[in-house]
């Protein structure tokens, strides 16, 4: 069994955070996070993997190497130009020789990928998706099975008259196992998505396309800035459980502050008295001097916030500099290096 994570996209929602960290190693409780859907597949005894990146790919791989600190190991593609989802899957043609996961990557879930593997052979299934129930069925890919979970129906970002029409609201989760055979309704060389050309082929020629629902596990695109905050929030109050948390590093902690027992802290921070880190996640080496409160937040490495400031919900890149009394809130997403000058507010 092998997988392939399609991380070539270009996160383009979720910038000014991806302007130099590509989403899919964006840090997420300061690890990259692939790392949380390489643990998954290594879980399942999914060791074999590839990523197939498009944008800014050097970054990824000098970061995660062979993979072999994680026990995996890692293989890289980089497509010429964007392929597309199901054109990224046909680039990697030479290297699928058998039954393969393919996951977006930018889905945080704590999935049994066995499991669906078990669904999928026991359906001598070509395709399998898995499939998840969400609010807003609008921002994805809405998919309608039968009662012996065959697709019936895909429909990548339907209007609001469509999501009525299918009465579901199942999703398609970013989590596939493909049989080597879907390779022939791709043409090579060509952009093709799976979710608009892919799905509906396999549909239209009437192949086994099977899906199967998510019910107890945590499933989550962490590709927009609310959503990004929302998984940190998801992670520190418990809703995620099956990953193993680092909650500190060494670091300095003034006596006379507050880091309360959620809040992580990355390595090598200092923070000054009376400040204040509340239900947060501060990266590597940040500075947070006196009086400084940092609140359901995300603060990204070697950032300095000065005396006073007041960061809520908002996530702020690497090495800002956010000045004194400067008043961050409501989802606010500064980018990397952004200055904010003291009084700010934003
Ligand atoms: N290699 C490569 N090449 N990867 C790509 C390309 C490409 O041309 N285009 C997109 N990707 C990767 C992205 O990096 C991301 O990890 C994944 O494919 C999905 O792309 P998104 O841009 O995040 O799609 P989406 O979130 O709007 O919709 C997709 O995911 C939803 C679940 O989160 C669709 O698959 C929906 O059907 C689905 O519901
Ligand atoms: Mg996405």
């Amino acid at each position: 069994m092998q997988a392939l994570i399609l991380a070539g996209g270009k996160g383009t929602r979720l910038r000014p955070l991806t302007v130099y960290t590509p989403k899919p190693i964006v840090p997420v409780l300061n690890r990259p996070f692939l790392l949380y859907q390489i643990e998954i597949l290594r879980r399942a005894g999914i060791t074999d993997i590839t990523l197939s990146l498009n944008y800014q790919p050097d970054k990824i791989e000098q970061l995660l190497d062979d993979g072999s600190e994680y026990g995996v190991n890692l293989r890289y593609l980089t497509e010429p130009s964007p392929m597309g989802t199901g054109g990224a899957y046909k680039y990697a043609e030479d290297s699928i020789r058998e039954t393969t996961v393919v996951l977006n990557g930018d889905v945080l879930t704590d999935l049994d990928v066995s499991k669906v593997v078990a669904f999928h052979r026991q359906k001598k299934s070509e395709a399998t998706i898995v499939l998840t129930p969400v609010e807003n069925p609008a921002a994805y890919g809405l998919v309608e099975t039968d009662e012996e979970n065959r697709v019936l129906r895909f429909r990548e970002k339907p209007d609001a008259s469509e999501v009525a029409d299918l009465k579901t609201k199942n999703i398609n989760a970013g989590i596939y196992v493909l049989e080597p055979s879907v390779l022939d309704f791709i043409a090579a060389g060509e952009n093709s998505s799976f979710e608009y050309n892919v799905f509906p082929a396999l549909l239209k020629n009437q192949k086994p396309f099977y899906a199967c629902v998510l019910r107890n596990n945590y499933w989550r695109d962490i590709g927009t800035p609310e959503s990004y905050l929302k998984a940190h929030h998801d992670f520190l109050s418990g809703k995620i459980k099956n990953f193993e948390i680092e909650r500190t590093g060494e670091f300095e902690v003034a006596t006379a502050a507050l880091v309360d027992k959620r809040s992580i802290i990355g390595a090598d921070c200092v923070i000054k008295p009376n400040a204040k880190i509340i239900n947060s996640v501060i990266g590597e080496g940040v500075h947070v001097e006196e009086k400084a409160v940092v609140e359901n937040s995300v603060i990204w490495s070697h950032t300095r916030i000065s005396n006073a400031a007041h960061i809520k919900n908002s996530v702020v890149g690497r090495s800002c500099h956010i000045g004194r009394n400067v008043v961050i809130s409501d989802g606010a997403v500064l980018g990397d290096k952004t200055s904010l000058t003291d009084y700010t507010k934003i």
